[in-house]
């Protein structure tokens, strides 16, 4: 391992591998630490207890596998118990049997998780990963007898089908759609289901599931189950089942069953043998091709074949961009688990433990997709025409839509349908892709194409539609925090925020327009984006900071003036963000954001909490005071507040900031922070509640590819606009230097930046190749021009007094 890299490790555990693994060495973690698995169509989320769920294509509606939410069992999985010849049970994760084990570890790796422990002399290493490209996921379990004696062990599998929507709260109707079998030569349990929840033309609840689930071991079964009932007996417990303990299983197959899978396997290990057993679970599209895949599996060199292959996407996806820094923390988010997170648990797998998505949230794939850019741009393009053909022709969207059923939520959330244009100026921002303008795809009620460029505009229109009298947007149902839910309900309350954000998109969108030769467009959104800074600042300025919103009665939100919620972030981060606050106004903000937002933890989305619930704001005010958008740590929020920072060129505090909602740095106290230290939480409770620190709803969070992005192309300043790549570090003074890798436009660029005299931002000189270079766009930057695909340049970069 790199000496470099520090493990961070606690009493729960700590990175190994360089930083690619976590290794969690107690079972017993303050909640669960998982690990969220996909390779964009098949998934799986697995904790250190061995518990979890899978599904194919969606969580929600398409779940293989049964699964609860309680965070504080964890006893929903699919497991492997294990039995010796004496009458020893255990299980290969920690739960359900739950033996104190005499050694363990689970390390969660970047697409696989491994379970390692000893249990009664036996060795078992569970490893459980998801190929690329096939909708399934293998079980590799190694036993290794490292006893005096010859053991035989019995191996039971258990898991529950889902086979459609969860939670499956209708069981009992349900199952009497399911059938499963048992196919000999193939080691194998089917499973299908004939009816499924998405509707079609011949009306609700009539159509098959579209799938065949599948459930085989390479080892030939001795006897397996598909009937819960006699697996575990009736008022049976899943910590002791009755079949464990017996010699062979029910072998009750078929329909009118409480369906689940078990397959047993015996096998024999002298001292110090070792075996593997290969066990795959999967949801094919057919039956023949459910029966081919579990075959295939049956070799075990096989599996090991397709671990090697999933390792090698996974480089090549993460090892694009790398960063070098003097904070080992920083390195061990920004070179893997941010990207990872953002990829595999937002965009792929669209699921966790706190939240189980599925669906496709309008903002929020799109501002996820953003983490591509510096990867792979294709995939933030079809995430963009994805978005688009679930536009109406109005210019509105859903707020969020299901695939496989296309089942979507339309709301009057004022922000949803500008997020197109934003991230699609992001992408021109790197890729200079201007034909993507030209790509033409349908709104969800007008199947006539419409070019990109139409979808974005029709958006930004609608929204310019939407103002009050006195020229503010009016906030519907909400701006991005969905919280404020009914804060213009009679669609006459204000957002700020939105105004800003509003205001960024008019300033970057008409300058697309002008470049495509849509003058009159570029005039007239230049014009309203004069006129609403203006309001924005007159209007919206509460004295010493922005306030937020007002309600449908003209009371204002975020102001001074209220006890509760008498500061918001967001109003001020984007006053910089969208350019709205000059420079002394927006370091004025920015002050206030430090002194009465920032915490140890990071700043907050409020404060103080709301305490007392409010119908005229929405269900913010219902949570537990400091809990989520309620004067919590909102880390896809706290993000901005480092964007922002930096953007002043305040190196120190965009950095103090963003190592505040370092996960790495939080976990350092897990019995105060809870939660996974690898991954961003979506919020961290605030001072007004009893368990100020305490982290949750980890991996779903926006703030992963947020962060992400903060990071690389705000601290260490490496960002692209349409020039080239601008090169504009905003780092703490102490920092020597660091170095970036990254491609852009196909070419590679090798970036070290020097910091000699100690700045926190300001470019004094830079050379490429050898040669001094470039332009400048503003006092503190230069700009890197692109060069030829498959070239590589080196880029040398003194900070100091820009000259
Ligand atoms: C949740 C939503 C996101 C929203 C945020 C703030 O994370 O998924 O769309 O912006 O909450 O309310």
């Amino acid at each position: 391992m790199d000496s470099r890299v520090k493990t961070f490790k606690t009493k729960y555990g700590g990175f190994s591998a360089a930083g690619k693994e976590f290794a969690v060495t107690s079972p017993r973690t303050p909640r669960p630490w998982i690990n969220v698995i996909s390779n964009g169509d098949y998934g799986m989320t697995v904790s250190q207890t061995g518990s979890g769920y899978s599904w194919r294509s969606h969580a929600q509606l398409n779940r293989l596998t049964r699964w609860e939410q309680d965070l504080v069992k964890d006893e929903w999985g699919k497991y492997v118990y294990i039995r010796d010849d004496r009458g020893n049970i255990w299980s290969a994760g920690w739960k359900p049997v739950c033996v104190e084990p005499e050694s363990y570890r689970c390390r969660h790796g970047i697409g696989y998780t491994v379970i390692e422990s000893r249990n009664f002399g036996i060795e078992t290493e569970l490893l459980l990963f998801v190929p690329p490209d096939e909708p399934l996921e293998i079980w590799r379990l190694t036993l290794r007898n490292r006893g005096r004696r010859r053991r035989t062990l019995s191996l039971f599998t258990y898991l529950e089908w889902g086979l459609g929507q969860a939670p499956d709260w209708h069981r009992e109707f349900h199952r009497s759609f399911i059938q499963t079998e048992f196919v000999r030569g193939a080691n194998a349990i089917l499973a299908t289901k004939r009816l499924w929840e998405v509707p079609t033309e011949r009306g609700h609840w009539n159509t098959d599931w579209p799938y065949v689930a599948f459930h085989a071991s390479s080892l030939r079964p001795v006897s397996f189950d598909t009937d819960k009932e006699s697996f575990l007996g009736m008022y049976g417990s899943q910590a002791m089942p009755a079949s464990v303990k017996r010699s062979r299983l029910g072998r009750r197959k078929g329909s009118w069953l409480d369906h689940c899978a078990s397959l047993q396997n015996t096998l024999t290990l002298k001292p110090g043998q070792e075996m593997t057993v290969i066990y795959t679970l999967g949801c094919a599209d057919a039956r023949e091709q459910a029966l081919t895949l579990a075959s295939r599996y049956h070799d075990p060199s096989a599996a090991d074949e397709a671990f090697r292959a999933t390792a090698a996407r996974w480089d090549a996806l993460l090892g694009t961009v790398h960063v070098d820094t003097p904070d080992p923390a920083m390195d061990l988010m920004q070179n893997t688990w941010l990207k990872y997170q953002a990829i595999s648990g937002r965009i792929w797998g669209r699921s966790a433990y706190y939240q189980t998505g599925g669906a496709f949230g309008f903002r929020d794939q799109l501002q996820d997709s953003l983490l591509w850019l510096s990867i792979d741009p294709e995939q933030t393009k079809r995430q963009l025409l994805l978005h688009a053909r679930h536009q109406f022709a109005d210019g509105t969207v859903y707020h969020w839509w299901h695939p496989l059923s296309e089942i979507g939520h339309r709301n009057r959330i004022s922000d949803n349908l500008l997020w197109l244009p934003y991230a699609l100026n992001e992408y021109l921002q790197e890729t200079d892709d201007g034909a993507v303008l030209d790509i033409e795809e349908p709104c969800v009620d007008d199947p006539r194409p419409l070019p990109l460029y139409d979808h974005c505009a029709r958006a930004i229109d609608r929204a310019l539609g939407r103002f009050s009298e006195r020229g503010l947007p009016l906030i519907g149902e909400g701006d991005w925090n969905d919280g404020l839910s009914a804060v213009g309900l009679d669609m006459k309350g204000e957002s700020v925020w939105l105004g800003q954000f509003l205001h960024r998109i008019l300033i970057d969108f008409s300058a697309v327009a002008l470049r495509r030769g849509d003058g009159r467009r570029a005039d007239t959104y230049t014009m309203r984006a004069g006129e609403l800074r203006e309001r924005l600042n007159t209007l919206g300025w509460d004295g010493t900071y922005y306030y937020g919103a007002t309600k449908d009665s003209g009371e204002k939100l975020g102001s001074r003036e209220n006890a509760e919620g008498s500061i918001w972030l967001n109003p001020q981060t984007w006053a910089v963000i969208g350019d709205v606050a000059d420079d002394p106004r927006a370091r004025q903000v920015i002050d206030a954001v430090e002194s009465q937002l920032e915490k140890d933890i990071g700043p907050l989305l409020l404060s103080p909490a709301y305490r007392t619930p409010d119908r005229f704001v929405g269900y913010l005010t219902r949570y537990s005071p400091g809990m989520r958008e309620n004067g919590g740590v909102y880390t896809h929020a706290a993000t901005w507040a480092v964007i922002a920072a930096a953007m002043l060129g305040r190196g120190g505090s965009a950095y103090r900031m963003y190592s505040r909602l370092n996960p790495v740095h939080r976990g350092s106290r897990p019995d105060r922070y809870y939660a996974e230290p690898y991954v961003t939480p979506g919020n961290i409770e605030g001072p007004d509640s009893k368990y100020f620190g305490r982290g949750g709803w980890t991996w779903y969070t926006g703030s992963a590819a947020w962060l992400y992005r903060a990071g690389l192309e705000r601290i260490l300043g490496i960002r692209p606009v349409l020039e080239g790549l601008r090169i504009d570090p905003c780092i703490p003074a102490a920092w020597k230097g660091f170095t970036v890798e990254r491609n852009f436009r196909g070419a590679r660029y090798i970036i070290n930046v020097r910091n000699p005299s100690h700045v926190e931002c300001g470019v004094n000189k830079l050379r490429v190749d050898g040669a001094p270079c470039c332009t400048s766009l503003g006092p503190r930057e230069k700009v890197v021009p692109a060069f030829a695909p498959g070239s590589v340049h080196h880029v040398e970069v003194v900070l100091g007094a820009p000259v």
